[in-house]
C-alpha cells in the first residue's frame, strides 16, 4: 500500500487501546509517533507492535506534563496530526487521588493543545467515553444526551470535552474529533499484545479472562437485581480492534478537512449482560469460571450502550466483530501470555 504521507502523534501510544490502533495506522499507511510515559505500559507492547507490522516505530519516552522535552518532540517532528489516549484511567483510583487525575489528565491535556497550537497542528482526535453520559435515561444512547459524571476519572473527560470544543471554537483551522468509547474488549488476533492491568483489574473482561487461568480464585458479580435480561449490568463490549480502525476513520475524515469539534460514539449498538460475557468466555475458553453474586459497585448504572449510527452516517465506521471474536481473542492473548507483558516463568509454561 502507497503510504499516506502523514505523521501522527499517538499519546499514550503503547497502552492497552493505543498499541492496537497503531497497528492499524500503520496498514492503513500513516506513520504513528508514539509519545507515552509508560506509567501504564512498558516497551515490550512497543516491541510487540513491530513484529506484528514489521516497521520500526519512533518512540519518545515523554510525560505529558514535562512541557520542555513535549515542545522539543514537536519542535522535531514534522507532525501533522495528534491521536491523544495519554491519560489515567481507574474510576476507583480517581476517587481517591482526584488531584493526581485532574493534574494528569487535564494538565497533560491543556500541555497537549498549547504546544499543537504553537506548532500549528491543528488535528486532534481524542479518547472519551461513554462516562460522560453518567446515568443515561434511556438507551440506546445518542450523542446528543445529558452529560454527567459519577466519578473524578469520569469528571476529566467531561472537562477536557469542553476544553477541545472552546479551543476549537476560538479559532476555525482546528478540526477536533472526540470518540467516546463504550467497553473495549479483546486483543488483536495475533495475540501478541492486549489488555495488560498491572495490578488488580477493575474492568470485567480482563477479570474473567485472569479468573479463567486461574490467576484469581472468583469473579464476583456487582449485584443481579438490575432491570436488564438476566439483573447483572449490562455494556456495550467492543472489540479493540473495531475501537482501533474507528481511529483510521476519523484520521481519513480530518484528510477532508471537516473542521470544527464532532462527537462519535464507538460501541456496537449491542448490550450484554455480565453474565452472558461470563458465558461467552466458558465457551472461548472451554473452562468454568467461578462467581458470585455481591452488592452493586458504587456509581455502577444498569444499562449502557451505544447508538453508534452517528459514526456510520459521518465516518463510515461501525463495529464488525462480535461476542464470539471478542472471547476468542481475549482468551488467545490471556492464555498465550499469563503475565501480560511481563515474561512467562517456567511453572506459568505448563498453563494451558
Ligand atoms: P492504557 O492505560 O492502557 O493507556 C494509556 C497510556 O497513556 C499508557 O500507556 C500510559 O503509560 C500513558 N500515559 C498516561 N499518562 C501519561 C502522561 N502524563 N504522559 C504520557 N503518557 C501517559 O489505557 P487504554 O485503555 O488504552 O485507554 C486509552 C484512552 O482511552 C484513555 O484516555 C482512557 O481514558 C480512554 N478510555 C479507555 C476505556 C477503557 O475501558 N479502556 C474506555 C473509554 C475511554
Ligand atoms: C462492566 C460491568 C460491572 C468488574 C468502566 C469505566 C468507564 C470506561 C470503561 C474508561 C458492570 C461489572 C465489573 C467485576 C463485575 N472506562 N463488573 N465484576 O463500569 O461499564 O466502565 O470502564 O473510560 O469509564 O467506568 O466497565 O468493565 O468496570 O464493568 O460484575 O469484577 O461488569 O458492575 O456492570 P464500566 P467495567
Amino acid at each position: 500500500m502507497e503510504p499516506i504521507d502523514d505523521r501522527v502523534l499517538v499519546t499514550g501510544g503503547t497502552g492497552y487501546i493505543g498499541s492496537h490502533t497503531v497497528v492499524e495506522m500503520v496498514e492503513a499507511g500513516f506513520t504513528p509517533i508514539i509519545l507515552d510515559n509508560l506509567c501504564n505500559s512498558s516497551m515490550e507492547s512497543l516491541r510487540r507492535v513491530e513484529e506484528i507490522t514489521g516497521k520500526q516505530i519512533e518512540f519518545h519516552n515523554v510525560d505529558l506534563l514535562d512541557m520542555n522535552k513535549l515542545e522539543e518532540v514537536f519542535e522535531n517532528g514534522s507532525i501533522s496530526s495528534v491521536i491523544h489516549f495519554a491519560g489515567l484511567k481507574a474510576v476507583g483510583e480517581s476517587n481517591k487521588f482526584p488531584l493526581k487525575y485532574f493534574d494528569n489528565n487535564i494538565t497533560g491535556t491543556v500541555n497537549l493543545l498549547k504546544c499543537m497550537d504553537k506548532y500549528r497542528v491543528k488535528n486532534l482526535v481524542f479518547s472519551s467515553s461513554a462516562t460522560v453520559y453518567g446515568d443515561p435515561h434511556k438507551v440506546p444512547i445518542t450523542e446528543d444526551f445529558p452529560l454527567s459524571t459519577t466519578n473524578p476519572y469520569g469528571r476529566t473527560k467531561l472537562y477536557i470535552e469542553g476544553i477541545i470544543e472552546d479551543v476549537s471554537s476560538s479559532d476555525s483551522e482546528w478540526n477536533c474529533i472526540l470518540l467516546r468509547y463504550f467497553n473495549p474488549a479483546g486483543a488483536h488476533p495475533s495475540g501478541k499484545i492486549g489488555e495488560d492491568p498491572k495490578d488488580i483489574p477493575n474492568n470485567l473482561m480482563p477479570y474473567i479472562t485472569q479468573t479463567a487461568i486461574g490467576k484469581r480464585p472468583i469473579l464476583n458479580i456487582f449485584g443481579n437485581d438490575y432491570n436488564t435480561i438476566d439483573g447483572t449490568g449490562v455494556r456495550d463490549f467492543i472489540h479493540v480492534v473495531d475501537l482501533a480502525k474507528g481511529h483510521i476513520a476519523a484520521l481519513k475524515s480530518m484528510l477532508k478537512r471537516n473542521k470544527g469539534c464532532h462527537y462519535y460514539n464507538l460501541g456496537t449498538g449491542r448490550g450484554y449482560s455480565v453474565l452472558e460475557m461470563l458465558h461467552a468466555l466458558e465457551k472461548a475458553s472451554g473452562k468454568k469460571i467461578p462467581y458470585q453474586i455481591v452488592a452493586r459497585r458504587k456509581g455502577d448504572v444498569g444499562s449502557c450502550y451505544a447508538d453508534p449510527s452517528k459514526a456510520f452516517r459521518e465516518l463510515g465506521w461501525k463495529a464488525t466483530l462480535n461476542q464470539d471474536d471478542m472471547c476468542r481473542d481475549a482468551w488467545r492473548w490471556q492464555s498465550q501470555n499469563p503475565n501480560g507483558y511481563e515474561p512467562i516463568t517456567e511453572n506459568e509454561q505448563k498453563i494451558p
